[in-house]
């Protein structure tokens, strides 16, 4: 039996979990693999704090460079997160030869072009499945399981902190920053949780996605990136109200040739399976050409799920191969559609003043910029109140809803900023 040396660089919750999960199973995995996993060295600038596992502390270490310089080390698993020091940790480990499992969506999408041309000059393979989805295999699915097909579209609920808030906040009237604090108790945010919030997190795995599913890296500026802050519990009301659920949903979609992409909260029907997806767990949902619809789920965030996918990972490296660095750069870049052109239908809310002729100067604006009215709802209120006016409109071009809001604000009838969110009918 071959024994696979894995050098850790991050003692963190998912490094920590890691270490966890390969003392709890190592046994398991080589009688299934035929390959030993043992942890050989970790590396983090804190090696006092207990991370809640059982570790001989000869095999801490402060300095990263000499788990990724040692010979004895067979692959290096890095969990630090972020751009710096990671990067040049993971270059440095690809350019000797030494294969990288890694959970950082973030490097992924910002460096991921420069990570994945080193890999495959040195032939070191590169490996990622803990950056999207937690532990859902989903990125093998693309790569393996659906490689027969063009990726039509990719639909998904890719931030465990976003999805844990939104579920609490319709499901017990909580407002948003109690159940923040409590996501950042269980372990499921990112530090800051900046990240999760304004939907960069979720941005960094669609790009994930997308260059699989695509052939290249797609850059992070291409494509229009909300997150769920500020969002109030008017909308999340509304939106059951109307049959919807409000999900921060990333939409990736490959239409006349050019790829579509977007991250921001948008309304789900409740019909549809990936309104069910509650509380931290996530779920994308694939449509290929030839397969049709495809739902993946489970668990997004958290030590163990995480873990899981790296040593997934890790078991794929010590078997060999080199990975599928070559795979990320089939094309040179992407045709992606500016986010001014993408089709959307949406909802909107907007306060008006109860008086003659309101509702006619807010359907002459939207009219005037080509955007169709589906449904429109508004409730009584005593004489002399602000009402609430909620539109649901057909598909429109974002550019013109743009527009339109930008001219509706404006008039001397609206009071506030007017709310616009997405509405997706997964066509
Ligand atoms: N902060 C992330 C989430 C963890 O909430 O989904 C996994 O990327």
């Amino acid at each position: 039996m071959k024994t696979v040396k894995i050098g850790v660089l991050g003692f963190g919750t998912v490094g920590a979990g890691v270490v966890e999960g390969i003392l709890k199973n190592s046994g398991l995995i080589a009688r299934r693999t035929g390959f030993l996993p043992v942890i050989g060295k970790i590396a983090d600038l804190d090696i006092k704090t207990d991370r809640g596992v059982n570790v001989d502390a000869a095999l801490l270490t402060t300095n990263a460079l000499t788990v990724i310089d040692d010979p004895e080390i067979d692959i290096i698993v890095e969990l630090i997160g972020g751009i710096k020091p990671a990067r040049e940790f993971v270059l440095r480990a690809l350019k000797n030869g030494k294969p990288v499992v890694t959970a950082n969506k973030a490097l992924l999408a910002e460096a991921g072009r420069e990570l994945f041309e080193a890999s495959v000059g040195s032939g070191a393979g590169l490996y990622f499945e803990a950056s999207v989805g937690g532990g859902i295999p989903v990125l093998r699915a693309l790569r393996d399981g659906l490689v027969g097909n063009q990726i039509k579209s990719i639909y998904g609920i890719l931030n465990g902190t976003c999805n844990y808030i939104l579920t609490r906040m319709e499901r017990e009237g909580l407002d948003f920053d109690t159940v923040l604090a409590d996501a950042q108790k269980l372990g499921y945010a990112e530090t800051p949780p900046d990240l999760d919030i304004d939907g960069i997190d979720t941005a960094h795995k669609a790009v994930v996605l997308a260059s699989l599913a695509y052939g290249a890296p797609v850059p992070m500026e291409a494509f229009t990136i909300e997150g769920i802050r500020g969002l109030s519990h008017r909308e999340i009301e509304y939106a059951a109200e109307l049959g919807y659920r409000i999900k921060l949903l990333a939409v990736i979609r490959q239409v006349n040739g050019e790829v579509e992409m977007r991250v921001e909260p948008s309304f789900v029907p409740k019909k549809h399976l990936l309104a069910s997806v509650n509380d931290a767990f996530n779920a994308v949902f694939i449509e290929g050409d030839v397969v049709g619809s495809t739902l993946y789920y489970g668990r997004g965030a958290g030590r163990l799920p995480t873990a899981s996918a790296v040593i997934g990972d890790i078991m794929e490296a010590a078997a060999g191969g080199g990975g599928r660095s070559a795979w990320l750069l089939q094309n040179k870049s992407l045709p992606v559609c500016k986010a001014e052109d993408i089709s959307i239908r949406c909802y909107l809310r907007l306060s008006l003043k109860d008086q003659p002729d309101v509702i006619a100067k807010v359907a002459h604006v939207l009219g005037k910029n080509q955007i169709s009215i589906a449904s429109i709802m508004q409730k009584e209120q005593n004489a002399g109140e602000q009402v609430p006016v909620v539109i649901l409109t057909h598909k429109a071009l974002e550019k013109n809803f743009a527009s339109a809001m930008a001219e509706i604000e404006r008039l001397d009838v609206v009071d506030g900023k007017p709310v616009r969110l997405a509405i997706e009918d997964f066509e």
